[in-house]
């Protein structure tokens, strides 16, 4: 069949690597893809924000199954557009995806539903926002969010009451993240180890992805500021079979039943940013896509045909097999550009990636890169995805940063310690 796969970054390059290994896959078409993507597939370039040339093309193209990688053009309602045309796309609708594309919603149905998650107050002006900083109510340091979308940068821990004023005036003043700074969360702080737990789901039933941790802060220990995702190791090392159970049990199941209850069915990928605390899990956000840098790190560990996965979930029918996956672990290590996440230069040349990528048991998915003519050039805050999977999670490791030492560009940045032992504060 003909698959059209929404997107452009690391993330897409994996689920095109993946997709286009499975029987089912005729052709693939790649929107606007990358220069990875573009050894897979066909890139079409079309904005993935266009949702309505989106679903022409498909139906133009007779494409049978459309995936969607980012959140934005879920968020936009491209899966009703589709779903108006009936044509059969794999993600959530508009209704169910405000789960990520809203904080403050997020937060209200939690709370709804008991579904543990930190204590928190929305402000719609930095008046307000400031008073409930003073009021005393969230000891410091607290947490200041956007409410919309922003891309994992919307969210400052404050220390000091001068930086939570900072921070509402870089969201709801100087409007860093647009729209999304519209409105404010001011949460209580939590502590402990973070992983990200992802699962399918037909709206009804869960079918969990193996588990992965992201290294979300842009520097070695956990330190500055917060990224898309600086790397990721799967398994996450510290999920046993009772934290496992626990998380389905007090998280996962009761969103989906109640997202459905509410006339909202997810059907798609349910991703729950998670806290580890002293209380149990708590949920800081949720994602309604696969995780980037989490899906490069998982795709090399999934021996099943992905695709069927997505028909059976589009069915209604998610547990209709099983899913297989390789017991050795995984990692991934983003490679980013000088300035990341905060503005970067773009077009620096890139060297050495397919002496790296011909290194043994070496994946490099690309992300921010461009070709000009035959040279390969930045384009983007995170420019490539170096990944493995070896007998353990050290040789994991040690494979991935012998590639990484192979690449250059100038500015380049990854973090030293992906995969090794996780600190409090981030799990990494
Ligand atoms: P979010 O986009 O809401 O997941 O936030 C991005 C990152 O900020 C998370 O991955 C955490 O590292 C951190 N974070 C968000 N909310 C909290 C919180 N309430 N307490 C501690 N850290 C948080
Ligand atoms: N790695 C974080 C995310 O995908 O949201």
């Amino acid at each position: 069949m003909k698959i059209l796969l929404i997107g452009s970054g690391g993330r897409e390059h994996a689920l095109a690597w993946k997709i286009s290994q499975s029987p089912h896959c005729g052709k693939l078409f790649c929107a606007p893809g990358n220069p990875g993507t573009m050894k897979l597939g066909k890139n079409v370039p079309i904005d993935p924000s266009d949702i309505t040339r989106l679903a022409e093309f498909a139906r133009e193209n007779e494409v049978e199954l459309t995936v969607v990688g980012p959140e934005m053009p879920l968020a936009m309602g491209i899966v009703d557009e589709f779903e108006k045309r009936r044509l059969r796309i794999f993600g959530p609708n508009k209704k169910a995806a405000e789960i990520e594309e809203s904080k403050v919603f997020a937060k209200q149905f939690m709370t709804r539903h008991k579904i543990p998650t930190a204590r928190y107050r929305t402000a719609s002006s930095p008046e307000r926002a400031r008073e409930i900083i003073k009021s005393g109510e969230f000891p410091f340091p607290l947490v200041v969010k956007a409410d919309g979308l922003a891309a994992g940068k919307g969210v400052f821990i404050c220390p000091s009451p001068d930086k939570a004023d900072e921070a509402v005036h870089r969201i709801m003043v100087e409007k860093e993240f647009g729209k999304a700074g519209d409105k404010v969360l001011i949460e209580e702080h939590l502590t402990g180890k973070e992983m990200s737990f992802i699962a399918l789901t037909d709206g009804i039933k869960v079918r969990p992805l193996v588990s992965t941790m992201d290294h979300k802060a842009l520097l070695d220990g956990g330190q500055g500021p917060n990224t898309g995702g600086m790397g990721a190791v799967s398994p996450c090392p510290f999920l046993d079979k009772t934290l496992f159970a626990e998380i389905m049990d007090v998280i996962l199941l009761p969103t989906v039943t109640r997202l459905l209850e509410e006339n909202r069915k997810f059907r798609g990928v349910l991703y729950c940013g998670l806290m580890l605390t002293e209380k149990g899990p708590y949920v800081l956000e949720y994602n309604c896509r696969f995780g980037d840098p989490e899906t490069q790190a998982q795709v090399l560990r999934l021996k099943s045909d992905l695709v069927e996965v997505m028909i059976d979930a589009l069915e209604d029918n998610i547990l209709a097999r099983e899913m297989a996956w390789s017991n050795r672990p995984s990692g991934c290590v983003i490679l980013a550009s000088a300035g990341y996440p905060g503005p970067y230069e773009k077009k620096k040349p890139i060297q050495g990636l397919d002496e790296s990528a011909a290194l043994s048991g070496v994946t490099v998915f690309h992300a921010g890169t461009k070709l000009d003519g035959d040279r390969l050039l930045t384009n983007g805050g995170r420019v490539l995805s170096v990944c493995a999977s070896e007998e353990t999670l050290a040789d994991t490791m040690r494979r991935i940063y012998s590639a990484v030492q192979m690449i250059s560009f100038e500015g380049m940045h990854y973090r030293k310690d992906i995969g090794a032992a996780p600190k409090e504060k981030e799990g990494s």
